[in-house]
């Protein structure tokens, strides 16, 4: 486990946060040296050059982040539970896998993926419900040094199929089936449909969880017991490099394709470890529950690797908030006896709808740091989880980061930083943010809003798009040079504590899940009846923002049924991307707002989405503002 760095006040904190700003290098090298093991020290702390996006941490350091997340446990806490398995159905039994048994089936399981083929440096997939192996074939992955990509297993057939071309994965790993809720869903066929399309696949290997009938592929697809249970328990560790590759993980963006985020092995152990221990107040014998899904990055950080890391009993639950019924979080929490709970705005939304007495009739002494991630928390929302989840004794962390940087940086450390209503407050030690204004200006003083954006590397950060270098430098360094930019904008108050405000680009957050509005406008354009498209976000009480389309039709379609044409496009957006991304307005106009240059003006768009026909802004470069009338009077 994590050291404890002593930050006890805020002045210690002050204290710690200037050391890490004025030698970073000292601060970094002094973390990675006294709580991991290495099988070789690094030559440098960090080189970087943020103009070209070149960043290395720990370079030339030796290690395996499963050592530092299994091995090293097992002689102080190897009985201990790793994992608490909370099923979706709660009158099926939890697990407790305790750090050997863990071990073991890492182990074995990486013996298996060997058996199969799979070696150093190979993609593997992982399209998995919140099961066990889960974690299991990640850190069996990330043993023998495989990259593995885990796709949310919410995912359609059409977005798997992308991303297992794009990062030319040898290996797929599913189930027979998945449990949400009082739903089965066929996560196999969905595989079968999507590598229909793909040719790096050699083998898929069936994690058996619903046993449901599946087809199984010959020579293509194995049950995974049939070569887990003859499997050896020992598996020699691969040495990774510290900038050897760890993990793919796809985030939506600009364009219809995904980008895929490429965390490396050395530094992104050291900065979610780090932060875990901080930012969740993590002490020996707290049990930790993030309710995020593994196929997120908050679960791979901060469900996976930031807590077993630190030796931490961590909580992976299958199912969903409302099943069987809206009292599961809570019901949960005291039969576990949870201390930390880490989960998102939606979430605490949609049960704050509920009657409080869902809450009420569970014990949640043991609570003890409550967490929130993924998107702004407002204040109604922020004050009903302080209120009856953390019985106003619990602090907050309302944690601001992105799959980008890997770990947290924006977030109250608990017992230290007072909190603030909707405040991701002060950055982590180590953590530079700064606010730039649209001509390129750093903005300095306090109570000011502008784009955020990071002056100094941390050792969390991707270090790159899978194969698309060029993409990752234009998306993250090209408009601030020399910074990163995170897409989001804030506001720094009159003590400078940080308020994310949202997204600045063309990135929708709903529910917690970040949509490029791209990817979305290319599903629909892809009806037969549909010419164009633009998707807006708005504002919704439960989603944070919902999703409204403007269509315009072919003339083709201009006979059809509308309310049929809506749902087809839908459903359309559900096999290409995914349920998620389904629209809850579609209004078919016969026009968009355009620029002269053809731009389209989603600012009018939002507005009217928005149902504010108040101030348009400058429409002087319009070429059809005749259209915005049209538009704003068929709002729905
Ligand atoms: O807009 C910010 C929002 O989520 C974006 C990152 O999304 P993703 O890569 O999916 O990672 C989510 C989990 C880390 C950010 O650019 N966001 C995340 N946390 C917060 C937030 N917005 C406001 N407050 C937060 N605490």
């Amino acid at each position: 486990m994590m050291r404890n760095y002593h930050i006890q006040n805020l002045q210690d904190y002050f204290k710690e946060y200037k050391k890490s700003i004025k030698n970073p290098k000292k601060f970094w090298d002094k973390i990675a040296d006294e709580n991991f093991v290495w099988y070789q020290r690094w030559s440098k702390v960090v080189d970087y050059n943020m103009e070209e996006a070149n960043i290395k941490w720990f370079k030339n350091a030796k290690l395996n982040i499963t050592k530092n997340s299994l091995d090293r446990h097992l002689s102080v806490r190897g009985d201990k539970t790793a994992i608490i398995w909370e099923p979706n159905d709660p009158k099926e039994e939890a697990q407790h896998i305790s750090f050997n048994e863990l071990y073991e089936r890492v182990n074995k399981t990486a013996n298996v993926l060997r058996e199969m083929g799979v070696e150093k440096g190979d993609r593997v997939c992982i399209y998995l419900p919140m099961i066990p192996e889960l974690a299991v074939t990640m850190l069996a992955c990330a043993k023998l040094g495989a990259v593995h990509s885990v796709i949310f297993a919410g995912f359609s057939a059409a977005a798997v199929a992308s991303r297992v071309n794009d990062c030319g994965a040898k290996m797929v790993i599913t189930s027979d089936g998945s449990y949400r809720g009082n739903k089965v869903l066929d996560l196999k066929s969905i595989v079968d449909e999507a590598l229909e399309k793909c040719e790096t696949v050699e083998h898929v290997l069936v994690v058996k969880r619903t046993n449901n009938d599946v087809k199984m592929k010959e020579g293509r697809d194995y049950w995974m017991s049939e070569y887990y249970d003859k499997a050896s328990t020992d598996f020699v560790t691969v040495i990774m490099d510290a900038e050897d590759p760890l993990f793919i993980l796809y985030t939506s963006g600009s364009t219809g394709k995904p980008k895929g985020m490429l965390h490396t092995c050395a530094g992104y152990m050291v900065y979610t470890a780090y932060t875990f221990k901080n930012v969740f107040n993590y002490k020996e014998n707290d049990i930790y529950w993030c309710t995020a899904d593994i196929g997120w990055i908050t679960g791979h950080s901060y469900i996976l690797y930031g807590p077993l890391l630190n030796g931490a009993t961590t909580v992976i639950f299958e199912g969903v908030p409302t099943y069987p019924d809206a009292g599961r979080f809570w019901e949960v929490i005291e039969k576990h006896k949870v201390t930390q709970f880490y989960t998102a705005p939606t979430a605490i939304r949609s049960l704050a709808k509920e009657s409080v007495e869902w809450v009420q009739k569970h014990n949640l002494e043991s609570l003890k740091v409550i967490g929130s991630v993924g998107e702004p928390i407002n204040d109604e929302a922020w004050h009903w989880y302080n209120d009856n989840v953390g019985n106003k004794k619990c602090p907050i962390v309302d944690t601001w980061w992105q799959t980008e940087t890997g770990g947290i940086l924006i977030s109250p450390i608990p017992f230290v930083t007072p909190t603030k209503p909707t405040y991701a407050t002060l950055p982590l030690p180590g953590v530079q943010p700064v606010l730039m204004d649209d001509k390129r200006n750093e903005i300095s003083g306090n109570q000011v809003t502008g784009n955020l954006c990071i002056r100094f590397p941390w050792p969390g950060i991707a270090r790159t798009i899978w194969g698309d270098h060029q993409r990752y430098k234009e998306t993250y360094f090209s408009a601030f040079p020399g910074k990163y930019f995170t897409g989001d904008g804030a506001l720094r108050d009159e003590v400078g504590y940080y308020r994310i405000t949202g997204r600045v680009d063309d990135v929708i957050i709903v529910s917690g899940h970040n949509l490029g509005t791209a990817p979305i406008e290319d599903s629909i354009n892809e009806h037969p009846a549909v010419a164009e498209s633009a998707i807006v976000g708005y504002p919704h009480d439960v989603k944070g923002n919902a999703l409204y389309g403007f269509v315009i039709l072919k003339e083709s379609g201009e006979e059809r049924n509308r309310e049929n044409l809506a749902k087809e496009i839908n459903q359309l957006i559900s096999e290409q991307i995914g349920p998620i991304a389904k629209l809850d307005k579609i209004q078919f106009v016969s026009g968009l707002p355009k620029t002269r240059s053809g731009k389209i003006m989603r600012r009018i768009l939002r507005k009217i989405a928005e149902g504010d026909f108040t101030n348009f802004g400058d429409t002087s470069t319009l070429l059809n503002p005749e259209v915005v009338d049209e538009i704003k009077n068929e709002r729905i």
